[in-house]
């Protein structure tokens, strides 16, 4: 459950991002139907320059109006740059703009940071935008990622890293769309708690911690009883990947009905936790699991190596296991791009032994 929205949550900020984004795309490639431009060798024809400026700028008061921003103080430096001098200003025309209905934050460094970070999904998804529209090769500094990636991105965008001075390129018509904005309903709503919204910079979904030693996964599993046969141990105690449930997986007692068929714990929780979309660590097994929708499902490696850098699975060697943090990110990375059920097709694809296997029993 807790999952649950976890994933609505970062769904929401996903879809705003999104939503800026192809409002974006939606102007730049409906504008040159009304106004003719040229293009001259630069990646942004003035036309589409105007429009991206205008969402970029909507963008940072997103990010602002939504910033939270922790002053701790700790790191910050006391000298204050121009630019963080003029997100500051920017921050208190908008806390005067919402009659100040918006948090009282009073360093710059820390709002400066929190922008440079919320900003940057947005320029990478614009600059690989305009680079397939205009075919302006990126500056090879540009593909190494380091600490200079925001000002690389800025210069290839025709952005000034000061992102500021956008604002006072029009301060006149620019105040007057800031005010409109901050008196937007659903902006208000947010403001008075009234509903959720994204905050900037965002956070990647990630897979449950696991320990290094797999001792401790086979002491946790063995203290594990199912949950509806009143204290029995449970045989194939499962671990979910995703939310770290551990599961009563291949037992009658777990079994639920799920849309008129009986499944098991896994199964039943994989509609839960990833809409259909099951990672499992079989722990008794040392194995991972791949489940998706009711009839497909695959094992995978498990991301715990001996010392001799093999996998034990099915536990028969009994040598100590430590976690192998690259196999691991493997695993997160398969989920993080939706390829589970693709891996999963090709499993099958290679032994049809696992095509007779009833998946939804696990
Ligand atoms: C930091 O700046 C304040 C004024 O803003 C000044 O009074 C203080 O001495 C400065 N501290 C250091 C360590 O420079
Ligand atoms: C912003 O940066 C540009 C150069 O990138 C500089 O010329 C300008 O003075 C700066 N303005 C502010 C307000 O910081
Ligand atoms: C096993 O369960 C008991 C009580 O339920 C708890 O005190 C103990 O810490 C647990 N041990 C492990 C290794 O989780
Ligand atoms: C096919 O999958 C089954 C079940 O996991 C396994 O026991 C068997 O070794 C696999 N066969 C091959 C050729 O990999």
């Amino acid at each position: 459950m807790e999952y649950a929205q976890g994933f609505k949550k970062q769904m929401n900020k996903r879809i705003h991002l999104l939503l800026c984004f192809l409002l974006q795309v939606n102007l730049v490639l409906s504008f040159p139907a009304i106004h003719c431009q040229d293009f001259s060798g630069v990646s942004l024809g003035t036309g589409d320059l105007h429009l991206f400026h205008l969402v970029t700028m909507a963008h940072i008061i997103q990010i602002l109006l939504t910033s939270s921003t922790e002053e701790n103080g700790m790191d910050q430096e006391n000298t204050s740059s121009e630019e963080e001098v003029a997100v500051l200003t920017l921050y208190k025309f908008l806390c005067q703009c919402t009659g100040s209905a918006l948090k009282e934050i009073s360093s710059g460094w820390h709002l400066w940071k929190n922008l440079k970070a919320g900003i940057m999904p947005f320029l990478r998804c614009s600059a690989l935008f305009f680079h397939y529209l205009n075919g302006v090769p990126a500056p090879s500094e540009m593909e190494v990622s380091g600490t200079n990636q925001f000002e690389h991105l800025c210069s290839y965008l025709s952005l000034p890293n000061n992102l500021t001075c956008l604002f006072q390129e029009n301060s006149d018509i620019m105040n007057t769309l800031i005010e409109s904005w901050c008196s937007n309903n659903e902006v208000k709503r947010y403001l008075e708690g009234k509903r959720h919204a994204i905050s900037y910079a965002r956070e990647s979904n990630k897979l449950i911690d696991l320990p290094d030693d797999y001792s401790c996964l086979i002491n946790q599993a063995s203290n594990f009883s199912c949950p509806k046969s009143g204290g029995d141990k449970s045989r194939a105690p499962t671990l979910c990947l995703v939310c770290g449930t551990m599961l009563c997986s291949q037992s009658y007692c777990c079994q639920t009905e799920l849309e008129g068929e009986d499944v098991g714990a896994c199964t039943a929780h994989t509609y839960t936790c990833g809409s259909g979309v099951g990672i499992f660590l079989r722990v008794r097994e040392c194995q991972v699991l791949f489940l998706a929708g009711k009839t497909k499902g695959c094992f995978y490696p498990p991301p715990y190596l001996d010392d001799y850098g093999e996998t034990d699975q099915g536990l028969r060697r009994g040598n100590p296991l430590h976690l192998c943090k690259e196999r691991f990110k493997k695993i997160q990375k398969l989920w993080q791009q939706h390829s589970i059920t693709e891996e999963i097709g090709h499993a099958q694809e290679a032994n049809q032994t696992l095509v007779g296997i009833d998946w939804q029993h696990l």
